[in-house]
Parts: C-alpha cells; sequence; structure tokens
C-alpha cells in the first residue's frame, strides 16, 4: 500500500509506469484490472469539484470497489470532527483507502498514524498529482515523446495547484516549461522560464491554460474579465499564431470567454474532454498503484522527510 500525495514522492520509473498501465487500461476489459475482493475506497472532498470527483468514483466503479462518498456540508465536519478522526473513522469502517480534496496545503500532514492509502485530489493551493498524471497522458497519446517538448502553462501561476503539479514533473520528465501570466501571480518556485503570453502561445506545442483561482485571492481581480482575456487569455486571434500540431489543454472548470476564447474549447486543437476522459483511467492507474504498491511511503514517513 503507498500514498499518492505529490509526484514528487515517485520516481520517474513509478510515473511511468502508472501511465503505461492507464494506457493500458483503455484497451482491457475488467478481468486484467486490480481489484481485490471487497476493496473499499472513502471519496472525502472538503472543497468543490466536478471533474476530479466523479472520474475518480468512475475509476473505483470500473475497479469494481465499493465506494463510500462523504461530503463535507452533511457529515460530522459541520460539527468540528477533524480531518485525522474522519479519516480514523474510515479506517475503523474497514475503507482501503481515502481519496482527500482539501484546502489546506499539505492537509496529509495531519494524518501521521493514518494506516491506509491516501489520494491527493488537490490540496488547496499546493498538489494535483492525479490531474498532473492524466495531463501527462493526454500527452503521451499526441507526441512520441515527452523530453524535449515544449509546454507552456499561463495564468495563475501563483495559486494553481495544477500548475506545480505540473511544471515539477514536466520539468523532471525533460520537457522545456514556458511560463506566463499577470505578475502579481508570478510564482518564483516554480521550475520554468518566464515568457511573454505571446512568445509561450507562438512557442508552445502544448498550451496549458489555468484557471483563475478567484476562490484564493485575498484580493479582487484588478481588471475585469475582458481586460483579462485581452491581455492574458487564449484569444482566437492568438490561436491562430499557434504551430500547426500544437494543442490546447485546460484542468477546467473553463471560464469560457476569460482564459480561453469559447469558440477554442471543442476546436480541433483542444483536448480539453479528452483529458476529462483520460482522468477515469489515469485515476483507476493511480488506485491500483496505491493499493497494490510494496512501498512503505507511509504519511508519517513524509512527514518526517520534511
Ligand atoms: N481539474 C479539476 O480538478 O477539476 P474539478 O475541480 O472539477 O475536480
Amino acid at each position: 500500500m503507498a500514498n499518492l500525495l505529490s509526484l514528487n514522492d515517485l520516481s520517474v520509473t513509478e510515473i511511468n509506469d502508472i501511465l503505461a498501465r492507464a494506457e493500458q487500461i483503455h484497451e482491457m476489459n475488467e478481468e486484467g484490472w486490480f481489484a481485490p475482493k471487497n476493496t473499499l475506497v472513502a471519496n472525502l472532498f472538503y472543497e468543490p469539484s466536478t471533474r476530479t470527483r466523479f472520474s475518480f468514483e468512475t475509476a473505483e466503479k470500473r475497479l469494481g470497489y465499493q465506494v463510500l462518498n462523504f461530503s463535507s456540508k452533511t457529515s460530522s465536519a459541520l460539527k468540528g470532527e477533524s480531518l485525522y478522526d474522519t479519516v480514523k473513522t474510515m479506517e475503523a469502517i474497514g475503507a482501503n483507502a481515502v481519496v482527500i480534496r482539501h484546502q489546506d496545503i499539505g492537509y496529509y500532514r495531519a494524518l501521521e498514524g493514518i494506516g491506509i492509502s491516501v489520494l491527493n485530489a488537490g490540496d488547496g493551493a499546493g498538489d494535483h498529482p492525479t490531474q498532473a498524471l492524466l495531463d501527462l497522458l493526454t500527452l503521451r497519446q499526441e507526441f512520441l515523446l515527452l523530453k524535449g517538448l515544449t509546454v507552456a502553462i499561463i495564468g495563475d501561476l501563483r495559486y494553481s495547484r495544477v500548475a506545480k503539479s505540473d511544471a515539477e514533473v514536466l520539468t523532471r520528465l525533460g520537457c522545456r516549461v514556458l511560463l506566463s501570466g499577470p505578475e502579481e501571480w508570478r510564482n518564483e518556485s516554480l521550475p520554468g522560464t518566464y515568457v511573454t503570453v505571446d512568445e509561450a502561445i507562438e512557442t508552445a506545442e502544448a498550451v496549458i491554460m489555468l484557471r483563475i483561482q478567484h476562490e484564493r485571492h485575498e484580493q479582487a481581480m484588478n481588471m475585469t474579465k475582458e481586460e483579462y482575456h485581452t491581455r492574458y487569455g487564449l484569444t482566437l486571434e492568438r490561436s491562430m499564431r499557434m504551430k500547426p500540431q500544437s494543442i490546447i489543454m485546460h484542468p477546467g472548470p473553463i471560464n469560457r470567454g476569460v482564459e480561453l476564447d469559447n469558440e477554442l474549447v471543442e476546436s480541433s486543437r483542444s483536448r480539453y474532454f479528452k483529458q476529462i476522459k483520460n482522468g477515469v483511467s489515469a485515476r483507476m492507474a493511480s488506485l491500483e498503484w496505491a493499493l497494490s504498491s510494496k512501498k512503505i511511503a507511509t504519511v508519517t514517513e513524509r512527514v518526517a522527510e520534511k
């Protein structure tokens, strides 16, 4: 059993094994899936989600697992129960793994002593490892080699966990990462080279547009949505300057007409819905990996390393 908290905890070999497995899952029926009888997985979402929540649930059901869905709005979290006690309760009920989305960066540090797998479905502005895996899967389907590929990540770099997980793992896999967006959302801790929005869009083979993380901002944006679109968005005009084979990606949900022109969302360059589809197999492979791993990567050990 293992945890999947950040891709920084996994070797490149482990990341490639999960991706290869996700690709295999596309081709397979349930006989080839890792589905020990009576596996119980609890999905604990303390923040809103559509893609991650439902693709994890779909992945779990396809694998034949039993599924518990927890909502912080209708659980004893409302009475003040801690994350630790909630996860310990799931463990006592018999869950083999928990999938957690939580607003606090590194929430899993509070889970020392938990004896079941924890899969991180997003920790505040921290990490989003399974989004990065599905993004890698999408890129592998498009390009022969990730090494040497130029990927642009544009927008809310400071508050986006997708930006962090993607930039870090793409860099480890040998991609050239270009970063761009409003100056006030610049994030010096991300690996990559800062360029103008125009240069990023014209140079990259894959352009990842980020959702503006309004819910994490301390102050309202100092420009209108229209201004943001013109200055930092993927407009129709900018899309015409992309390389012929370049693709558009977005983790979702999209603010249509802000990060991305409405017409581009379902255009031939867009892989937006492909990414969502890939989320199911990436999460099936992640669950299989976490539940079958011989790795003893417990939360306790990760906390001790920090
Ligand atoms: N990409 C992503 O995490 O989407 P949701 O917030 O809908 O899960």
